[in-house]
């Protein structure tokens, strides 16, 4: 039997006709920039993740490095933020000459560990981005109580958490300003690079619409430096469509997380933990093993597609060396990066592949 990690033609099967018919009226439209498809669809995302304003913009990582922009982060300013991540998340405070400050991870959820956050604040702290991964919230509480004691911001990085919630309220809503990505495979994906922010105040809205459109309110009349940024229509068109089954998909992905924990009682690996405050929405459905190389190995050469987010963490990347960071420094993060497997996850797996997955997988630690 093969199982793939991520089957996104599955999803297509069903959607399909909508789709058509939406990518149909914008190419009728000719209004590929912007325009109403792109207003409408900001609209119900602002309203989807109970924010005050929504901007469409061009891609997970643009958002992050839009809503940096928005509070003004430059040369020299402190971002907190996890090494437990994509890329984007750290690329984009440096492309700004911002510097990157990490903050351990829990060993059970992955995510920032508020404790750690604390001792990392200084006079040049300007905001703390935490990283919603697998798509369950990070200790939003903690960290929005250190963020109003030391006066800084929260960016939050909700690439991964579309329908995520914290104690009933969305990402997207939990912080200052916050990324999503729409890239394909995430839970509400689009058909190329697509991403939003959202925020909480009308002023940031404004701020931001600015700045994804070459810092200019006017055309040709540039306020400051901003970017080419913006959401397409066409993405607009099919994001609009894929919305109204975010929920359901979501609910589709818990239960399947749940089959796979039931499975594996018993089982010599950890299972994802879901903290009591949040409703995971299982955008990753993440082990963590002993010998997670050799397991990756054999989930291989037995048809099952597994992945490793993130095989090494951002503080030992090569694009962070001018900060000096070492191997030791972060303890939970470099130990999760060693011991942690994403099994095939999305709403339309079959209960008899997620057996094969599981037996699989204890076949392997019981040595056959
Ligand atoms: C945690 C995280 N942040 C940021 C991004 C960047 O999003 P995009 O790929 O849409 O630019 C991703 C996407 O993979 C992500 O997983």
């Amino acid at each position: 039997m093969k199982v793939p990690l991520l089957d996104l033609k599955r999803q297509y099967s069903v959607i399909k006709d909508e789709i058509k018919v939406a990518i149909n009226d914008t190419l009728e439209s000719q209004c590929f920039i912007l325009g109403p498809v792109v207003a409408e669809f900001e609209r119900q995302m602002a309203e989807y993740t109970g924010s005050k304003g929504a901007v469409g913009v061009s891609s997970g990582t643009d958002a992050l490095l839009l809503a940096l922009m928005a509070l003004g982060v430059g040369a020299g300013d402190e971002v907190i933020t996890s090494a437990f991540t994509f890329g984007a998340t750290v690329g984009t405070i440096q492309r700004l000459g911002g510097v990157p400050v990490f903050a351990d991870i829990d060993p059970d959820t992955y995510n920032i560990n508020p404790d750690d956050i604390e001792k990392r604040v200084t006079s040049k702290t300007k905001a703390i981005m935490p990283v919603h991964i697998y798509g369950q919230c990070a200790d939003m509480d903690k960290i929005s109580a250190i963020a109003e004691k030391h006066g800084l911001k929260i960016i939050e990085d909700s690439a991964q958490a579309a329908g995520s919630k914290y104690k009933g309220k969305k990402a997207g809503s939990l912080g200052d300003l916050s990324g999503y990505s729409f890239f394909p495979s995430k839970n509400l994906g689009a058909y190329g690079d697509a991403g939003m922010v959202t925020c909480n105040s009308e002023d940031y809205v404004e701020k931001l619409k600015v700045l994804r459109q070459h810092g200019a309110k006017e055309k040709y009349y540039h306020r400051e430096i901003g970017i080419n940024g913006r959401l397409d229509a066409l993405q607009a068109a099919v994001l609009t469509v894929k919305l109204k089954y975010l929920d359901e998909w979501c609910d589709a992905r818990r239960e399947r997380a749940a089959y796979y924990t039931k499975k594996f009682e018993g089982a010599s690996i950890k299972t994802p933990v879901i903290d009591k405050n949040n409703t995971h929405i299982f955008h990753q459905y993440v082990i963590r093993v002993k010998d997670r190389d050799g397991l990756f190995k054999r989930l291989g050469e037995k048809g099952v597609g597994s992945a490793m987010y993130y095989p090494q963490p951002m503080h030992l990347q090569e694009s962070l060396k001018e900060f000096g960071f070492k191997e030791g420094d972060l303890p939970e993060t470099e130990s999760a990066a060693n011991e942690t497997l994403a099994l095939p996850m999305f709403p339309e797996l079959t209960e008899s592949e997620q057996d094969y997955v599981v037996e699989t997988v204890n076949d392997f630690y019981s040595g056959k």
